[in-house]
């Protein structure tokens, strides 16, 4: 035994067969049906240890030569078993003994050449067909197989005999294969007859026509019948086996596939159809051999029609074209199909036709088809797919005496309008397809007036103009596959509901269609080449809006293309902030900005006297500056003075009469900047000079203080040395009071300080002076170092 591949077993939901691949896993379903599925597996026996709970077991296609009880037994559900295409030589049906649920079973395409039987009373399907059976594989039991609805047969010969158990069967299908059969010229019995709604017989391929079968059906509704050689001799053979087989008054549809004969042998069947119960003749591969040659016709009344031949060959030395094509012209029918043939032409009718459904498709047919022809009266329907037609005008000059055609079909063909010639299309054509041609802008300038189906994809339209007639009655229009830049509008078609424009060059669509197409009920506008930009915000939004059963492909097929930044973007995720795509709402958005921030820039200014903090901060990094260029020891932070005192020149009096003389007397150097003044430098220099050279800075504060100036850079300057050496240097004294609200707004520094900190306070009674000296010399308590006066920094 092979070693199998572990089994793909597969949910089975009544008719829909989840194609769930799951590998080895078994699944269950809410029927708990099981497919196991060993289809081409290589397989030489039929595997072990499947599950008991399959009901669905496909082994087609596999080297297995034998079956065994012991396969089957372990499977009590089994309903479907497929074996065909394998290499079976010998049938025992009581293998099936343990499955008496069996319903399908397929053996058809094995080397089967003998078989035992055992009654199966579920059985519907058994197919036997295509094996080796000399004589056909009927057993007595198959009579009490009530059920049975489909049998398929193979046999080199066939006997009255072996039918008899099938005789009371009423089945819906027998396929008698007789690939291989030879059967008894000299004695013709007469074989039961069978009841079935459909029969299909293949005969030998590749050899002359012979099987003589006294057989008839009763129920027949469809007979199909493959490789069908014929030559002049064995034509009357053939029609005998018919009239045999077609032996009831009821309806039929007869298929031949693969029939080589002549054309006088083909007019024979013709002639001998016509007058039968045939309801549609259909004929695939017909091959015509020696000469076509006119042969008559009568065309009685009769119940065919329709006559369909699909793939017909010409293979004669002797071609009348006219005979051939006046037996299909003057036929009597109502549909005739000739598709992929070599014919290319065909003649007008010689009388009104009762002809209404015409399909030439896939041949080799040109204008010079119909033109004049008023004998299509009563024509609705004209397929002439993959033809040789060229000129849009021609057509229409074929047309134009169709006065019933709805519907025209002329996709896959080389049609041009250049513009010239008459467009006077019928009134009365609904439905016309031009697609995969090789039109232009122009054939909107020769349309039928009254269209609702425009089918113009593959062609190369690049615009719709402008000054194209009105098509009020169009519906739907598909012009995918062109070079459009942009979608319609429907001021033309103002009854356009589905509007197919998939593979254009539409890179901005206007949203203008929106507006005008109120109708619209199908959009399929994907894969065309968006340019992502503002403009298209409009149209994703407009498309979003719409329902997802409108707008197909919505939003996998809708993808940018450029700019290249966001290609391959699908529109829906495509954003841009509204700001950017606003040119009024930009510029509001940077006037408003401006203005804030010149009113914030203003209120600073006012408010805080930014100005003044600018330039003392400016003057303050300058000094600095200066300083750094001094050689390294002279930066040593070394003290001359114990304090530096800012006052107010108006309060000058009680500095020099009370405040120098207490302090000096302690031995409290001071550095008054007028007096320690160094010639040639700039007041603020001597400012900051004596600040950084003083241990502490004492400031006089007053109601002058407040309104001086230069008071203000000073305490500026002392409280930028504060924080920026972090050691508590500030003195205020507070020498008369002073009013918050009389600070100006702008000295922020000083109302802060001032909140913060706490200041002596000087006060005119003597008795509370002796304390304000105490608290002075306190905050000088401490024993430094001085080095000597140097007026050089
Ligand atoms: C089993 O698989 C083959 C393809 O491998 C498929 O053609 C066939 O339909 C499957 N049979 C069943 C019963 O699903
Ligand atoms: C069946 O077996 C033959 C040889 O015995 C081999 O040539 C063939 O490929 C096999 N077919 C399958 C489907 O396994
Ligand atoms: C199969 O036939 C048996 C009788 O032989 C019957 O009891 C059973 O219900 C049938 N099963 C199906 C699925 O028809
Ligand atoms: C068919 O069934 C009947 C009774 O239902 C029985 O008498 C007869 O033997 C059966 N025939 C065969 C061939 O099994
Ligand atoms: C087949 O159908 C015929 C009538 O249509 C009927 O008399 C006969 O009993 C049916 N046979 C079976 C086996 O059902
Ligand atoms: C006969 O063929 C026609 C057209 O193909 C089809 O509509 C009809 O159902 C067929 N009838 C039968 C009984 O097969
Ligand atoms: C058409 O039928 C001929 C035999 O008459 C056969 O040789 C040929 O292969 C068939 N062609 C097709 C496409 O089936
Ligand atoms: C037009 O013909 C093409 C095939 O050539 C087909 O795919 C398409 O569906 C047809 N259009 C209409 C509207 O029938
Ligand atoms: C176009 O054809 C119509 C009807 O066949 C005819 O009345 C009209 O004069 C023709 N026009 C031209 C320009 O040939
Ligand atoms: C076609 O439209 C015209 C008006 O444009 C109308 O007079 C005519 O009856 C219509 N023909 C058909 C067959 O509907």
């Amino acid at each position: 035994m092979s070693n199998p591949r572990p089994p793909i077993i597969r949910t089975f939901h009544s008719l829909h067969i989840f194609m769930l691949i799951l590998g080895n896993r078994i699944q269950h379903s809410l029927e708990n049906e099981f497919v196991g599925n060993y289809s081409n597996h290589f397989l030489s026996h039929v595997p072990r240890l499947l599950s008991s709970k399959i009901t669905v077991l496909d082994l087609s296609l596999n080297n297995i030569t034998g079956l065994q009880t012991e396969d089957f037994k372990p499977l009590p559900k089994l309903r479907v078993l497929k074996l065909s295409h394998n290499r079976i030589q010998h049938l025992d049906i009581r293998v099936f003994k343990f499955n008496q649920d069996l319903q399908y079973l397929d053996l058809s395409h094995n080397k089967l050449w003998r078989i035992l039987c055992y009654p199966l009373m579920n059985l519907t399907y058994l197919d036997l067909s295509f094996n080796e059976f000399e004589a056909l594989p009927i057993c007595e039991e198959f009579a009490n197989m009530s059920q049975l609805d489909f049998l398929g047969l193979s046999a080199t010969r066939i006997q009255k005999s072996d039918l008899l158990p099938i005789r009371h069967l009423n089945l819906s299908n027998i396929l008698l294969d007789l690939e291989r059969f030879y059967g008894k010229k000299d004695k013709l019995e007469s074989l039961p007859i069978l009841s079935t709604k459909i029969l299909q017989i293949i005969f030998p391929p590749n050899r002359a026509f012979s099987v003589q079968l006294d057989m008839s059906v009763s129920n027949l509704r469809s007979l199909e019948l493959t490789n069908i050689n014929l030559d002049d001799n064995k034509c009357s053979i053939f029609n005998g086996f018919l009239s045999k087989v077609i032996n009831n008054l009821r309806f039929l549809n007869l298929t031949l596939y693969h029939i080589e004969t002549t054309w006088k042998c083909f007019v024979g069947i013709l002639q001998f159809l016509w007058d039968k119960p045939t309801e549609y003749l259909y004929i695939y591969n017909l091959t015509l051999v020696e000469t076509i040659e006119s042969e008559p016709f009568s065309y009685y009344e009769t119940s065919l029609k329709g006559l369909k031949i699909e793939l017909l060959s010409v293979k004669v030395y002797i071609f009348s074209q006219t005979s051939l094509y006046r037996i299909f012209s003057d036929m009597n029918i109502k549909m005739l199909t000739l598709s992929n043939t070599q014919v290319l032409h065909m003649l007008c009718p010689s009388k009104p036709s009762p002809f209404q459904y015409l399909d030439f498709s896939n041949s080799l047919f040109t204008e010079s088809l119909f033109q004049d022809c008023g004998n299509l009266n009563l024509l609705q329907t004209l397929i002439l797919q993959k033809n040789k037609f060229k000129q849009l005008y021609k057509i229409v000059q074929m047309t134009e005496k169709m006065e019933s055609l709805k519907h025209l079909d002329l996709s896959q063909n080389s049609i041009r309008y250049d513009g010239k010639g008459n467009c006077s299309w019928t009134g009365s054509l609904l439905v016309l397809n031009l697609s995969s041609n090789e039109l232009t802008d122009s054939v909107f300038r020769c349309l039928p007036p009254n269209i609702t189906v425009l089918d113009l994809h593959r062609n190369s339209i690049r615009s719709i103009p402008k000054d194209m007639s009105n098509l009020e009655t169009l519906q739907e229009l598909n012009i995918a596959f062109n070079f459009l830049a942009d979608l319609p509008g429907c001021s033309t078609f103002s009854s356009l509901s589905v509007l197919i424009i998939r593979y254009n060059s539409v890179s901005r669509p206007t949203t203008h269609f929106f507006n005008s197409c109120q109708n619209i009920k199908s959009l399929q506008a994907g894969d065309n080449p968006f340019l992502c930009s503002c403009e298209l915000r409009e149209f994703s939004k407009n498309i979003a809006t719409l329902s997802n059963k409108m707008v197909s492909g919505w939003p996998h097929l809708y993808k940018c293309a450029f700019p290249d930044s966001y290609k391959g973007t699908q529109l829906k995720d495509f954003h841009l902030s509204p700001l950017s795509c606003n040119l009024v709402l930009l510029v509001i958005t940077i006037v408003i900005i401006g203005s804030v921030l010149m009113i914030v820039a203003t209120f600073l200014c006012i408010h805080f006297d930014l100005p003044w903090y600018l330039r003392m901060m400016f003057q303050w990094t300058q000094t600095r500056r200066r300083a750094r260029n001094i050689p390294i020891d002279k930066l040593e932070r070394t003290f001359q003075f114990h304090a530096f005192i800012s006052y107010s020149e108006l309060d000058s009096a009680w500095v020099k009469h009370e405040l120098l003389p207490n302090l000096e007397d302690e031995d409290i150097k001071i550095c008054l900047h007028e007096r320690n003044f160094v010639p040639g430098k700039s007041i603020v220099e001597n400012i900051i000079n004596c600040i950084e050279k003083s241990y502490k800075s004492v400031f006089i504060l007053s109601p002058n203080f407040v309104q001086s100036e230069w008071c203000h850079y000073e305490l500026y300057f002392a409280h930028h040395k504060l924080f920026h050496e972090g050691s508590d240097n500030l003195i205020l004294i507070l020498l008369e009071p002073i009013p918050q609200y009389s600070i100006p707004a702008r000295y922020h520094k000083l109302k802060a300080l001032m909140a913060q900190r706490t200041y002596l306070e000087w006060h005119k009674e003597k008795s509370k002076q002796g304390l304000f000296w105490a608290n002075i010399k306190a905050a000088f308590n401490m024993k430094l170092a001085l080095v000597k006066e140097d007026n050089d920094i």
